[in-house]
């Protein structure tokens, strides 16, 4: 199963994971073959991108958060955001609603971080889990699991991991408090318009202190997610050592996310230019020490990604070696631009060969695409 920009989907290729809407609702199972009917809907309803199986990449991949758990985390999060909404129109929010509802959030995160750290095969597999269309809640999950992996590899212990966990589910709940347009506006905000979208650490810290038995530590990711190393960030422009560990994590996992989930107005970054782009930002917006570990942590090349080698070869990545995120095993398909009976290659004893990029596409595949 891999995942593909949607003009790249052709008629019969197998759809690798079921699409739901908003509500939960099942949109196209898993499964489904796709006709060209299915693909223009699929664009009209503003997929940038899905995950198929095709000859090439039959294989499933396993989900690190089983569907029905899912389902229910989003509920949950869609309950809480009922309650403040009303709260935008004068209802009263009563912290017993909330504490109830974060008091299952919090059951289920416990069980995800313990499935995360102790299934390393899943960890490796870490995938972007964007099957859902409501992009806040979708994104606070996944910057979650980001920064389970993180801070598990940071050393960080167990009691830390679950209260950072807690947090990272939170970390964007002040967005709720802002007019919606406002928060999903494409292009440029104005100079009031951004003072407003900055607002929401301040507004979500305030949310979860007022009603909320969140830990201050868990609490405060929401409050200094934005902060930077250099000091440029906000709310309060704290800097280095000033900054909680826990939200030095979520930064860094919250940007990683954004940068490779598909929004409205931007298609998402290949996993490898988004790690270029944490890389590149170390030391002025991340810390140097969580962005080194980082970078062996998520693996940028997950299963079934198609890849060309620096020898001109093109394969699937069939198999990742552990703490050698870039070189993994390789199923080649092709040499020269022409298909060749499939056999592997292992990168971590081919020293003098890199893979060059990642493709959507084989060469040799190009011409039955164009005539498709
Ligand atoms: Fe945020």
């Amino acid at each position: 199963m891999r995942r593909i920009p949607i003009e790249y989907a052709r008629e019969g290729d197998i759809l690798g994971r079921t699409l739901y809407n908003n509500f939960g609702g099942m949109l196209l199972r898993g499964g489904t073959k796709l006709t060209n009917r299915i693909i223009i809907k699929l664009k009209k309803y503003g997929y940038y991108s899905i995950y198929i199986k095709d000859k090439y990449t039959e294989r499933e991949v396993e989900e690190i958060i089983k569907p029905e758990i899912m389902t229910r985390i989003h509920t949950l999060q869609e309950e809480l955001q009922g309650i403040i909404a009303a709260s935008n129109y004068g209802k009263k929010i009563d912290a017993k609603d909330v504490n109830k509802n974060i008091r299952d959030i919090n059951e289920i995160v416990n069980e995800i971080v313990y499935e995360t750290i102790f299934n390393k095969d899943t960890l490796y597999n870490l995938h972007n889990i964007s099957i859902y269309d409501d992009y806040t809640l979708t994104h606070s999950i996944n910057m979650m699991l980001l920064s389970i992996v993180l801070a598990n590899d940071s050393g960080f212990n167990m009691d830390e991991i679950k209260k950072l966990a807690i947090g990272c589910i939170f970390h964007d709940i002040g967005k709720t408090f802002i007019p919606i347009e406002i928060i999903n506006k494409p292009g440029s905000f104005t100079d009031e318009e951004y003072e407003l979208v900055k607002s929401h650490s301040e507004k979500g810290y305030e949310f979860l202190t007022n009603y909320t038995d969140l830990h201050a530590v868990s609490r405060n990711i929401s409050l200094s997610h934005h902060e930077r190393e250099d000091g440029l960030g906000y709310p309060r422009g704290l800097r280095g050592d000033e900054i909680h560990k826990f939200s030095k994590v979520a930064a860094i996992c919250d940007v990683f996310d954004a940068l490779t989930s598909d929004r409205p107005y931007r298609r998402a970054l290949p996993l490898h230019d988004a790690m270029e782009y944490i890389l590149a930002s170390g030391g002025n917006q991340f810390s140097i020490d969580l962005i080194r570990t980082f970078s062996n942590s998520i693996n940028i090349y997950s299963k079934d990604t198609l890849v060309l080698l620096s020898d001109g070869r093109e394969g699937i990545v069939y198999e990742v070696n552990h703490g050698f995120n870039t070189r993994p095993k390789i199923k080649i398909y092709g040499e020269e631009g022409r298909e060749v009976t499939p056999y592997v290659v292992d990168l971590m004893s081919l020293n003098n060969i890199v893979i060059e990029k990642t493709l959507h596409i084989f060469s040799f595949d190009m011409y039955s695409k164009i005539n498709d």
